[in-house]
């Protein structure tokens, strides 16, 4: 029997809990042509939540494209997504793909491989070598608009990974696309990504071109409530049995961390699978077990850190809920010396998702990582 709980994949259908209210919004701003920004820490079900609004949306009739940025290193990579990911699904063959890019545009030939399961890659290398790719993508910016013109279709198009942008000569970049997004009428774009302060500084700075271009969607987790029957019927459905109880401690531990949770009850499902039961020493169990597949990957985590951000993730590993990090109770038991000091050790935390902050709490994203650091550490219960 497949465990049912999936983890590091997109998630659709019967193993996508919930997000009823995130998909009703969402497919209401798409459909009434808003451009949006989904935004949230890393693993929250972003991808997952988007897949299924498109899924939807293309039920309604709606055109759609998924452009994951995080694969373009090249602008000229961009370029190819655009016909590859756009273009291409909405005429399905590649005669009809190359009949439409010939009469929309003067000079656009792309050449099209076969993958190995059959899909076709799609290439405007030699147009960006001929004519430079600035003056190709001043051109393929415009086929989701001419696309959604010739089909008599709106077209919803996902720039995931939106913040890789600013690897791709950014500033050109960010210049182009919205000189050409904002004269399309028949697409709304939806740009997503994890990295906040990079989104909101392309969207909130208003010297730069997307400011206020699109609307801000933050994602939260999945309610507790909902997680909760999700999971429930999961065990059920698999005839292993599992109390409320249990189900509330392995909440509690995750927080209801989307990716976390499925992780652990992946884990949990696994360790009961030949008695059929879960106790509440297995999700003990399971934890440890996730600890220990990890330890590598923490110990080297751990070693990159300044003392200052040791000190730090031991406070917010060992307190329950941390807000007030620059008080100097915070700052002399964690022996941080000054608010700067915790300044300098906190940003590149932030930045790169280490820690995450949720309203005014600061905590660990990763909870089996928050776990380790305890594991290792005193905390300063002594000094209190
Ligand atoms: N609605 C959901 N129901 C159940 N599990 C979910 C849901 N959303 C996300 N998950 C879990 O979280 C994992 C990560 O989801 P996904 O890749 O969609 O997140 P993401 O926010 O796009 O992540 P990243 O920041 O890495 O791009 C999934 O593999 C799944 O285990
Ligand atoms: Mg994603």
């Amino acid at each position: 029997m497949m465990n049912p709980f999936k983890y590091g994949t997109i998630v659709t259908g019967k193993d996508f809990a919930d997000r009823k209210d995130e998909l009703k919004l969402l497919i209401q701003e798409l459909t009434s042509g808003q451009n949006m920004i989904l935004y949230s820490p890393r693993r929250y079900g972003k991808s997952s939540l988007m897949i299924n609004v498109l899924e939807a949306l293309k039920n309604n009739g709606i055109l759609t494209a998924y452009i994951d940025m995080y694969g373009c290193v090249f602008l000229s990579d961009l370029v190819d997504d655009l016909v590859e990911k756009t273009v291409l699904p909405a005429y399905g063959t590649l005669e009809k793909t190359s009949k439409f890019l010939r009469s929309a545009f003067s000079g656009i030939r792309p050449e099209f491989t076969v993958n190995s399961d059959g899909s076709f890659k799609v290439s405007l290398k030699k147009e960006v070598a001929s004519q430079g790719e600035k003056a190709v993508l001043d051109k393929i910016l415009d086929a989701p608009e001419q696309l959604a013109k010739a089909k008599g279709k709106p077209l919803v198009v996902v720039f995931d990974e939106f913040q890789e942008i600013v690897n791709l000569d950014g500033d050109v970049l960010e210049n182009l696309m919205r000189s050409h997004f904002q004269h399309h009428e028949h697409v709304s774009y939806v740009f997503m990504g994890s990295k906040r302060h990079i989104l909101e500084e392309i969207f909130e700075d208003a010297n730069r071109p997307f400011y206020r271009f699109a609307k801000p969607f933050p994602l939260g987790k999945i309610p507790i409530k909902e997680f909760k029957q999700f999971i429930t019927t999961k065990f059920e459905e698999t005839n292993i049995h599992i109390d409320s109880a249990t189900i509330d401690l392995m909440l509690k531990f995750t927080d209801g961390h989307p990716y976390f949770t499925q992780q652990l009850c992946h884990e949990l499902w696994n360790l009961a699978y030949e008695n059929k039961t879960v106790k509440e020493v297995d999700v003990t169990k399971a934890i440890q077990e996730l600890l220990r597949i990890h330890k590598d990957l923490f110990v080297k985590q751990w070693d990159t850190l300044t003392i200052h951000q040791k000190k730090l993730l031991v406070g917010l590993s060992w307190e329950e809920r941390v807000t007030k990090i620059y008080a100097s109770s915070f700052i002399e038991k964690y022996e941080l010396i000054s608010s700067s000091h915790v300044y300098r050790a906190m940003e590149p935390l932030l930045k790169d998702g280490t820690v995450e902050k949720i309203d005014d709490t600061y905590s660990l994203t990763d909870v089996f990582f928050k776990e380790w650091v305890k594991s290792k550490t005193r905390g300063t219960t002594s000094v209190d």
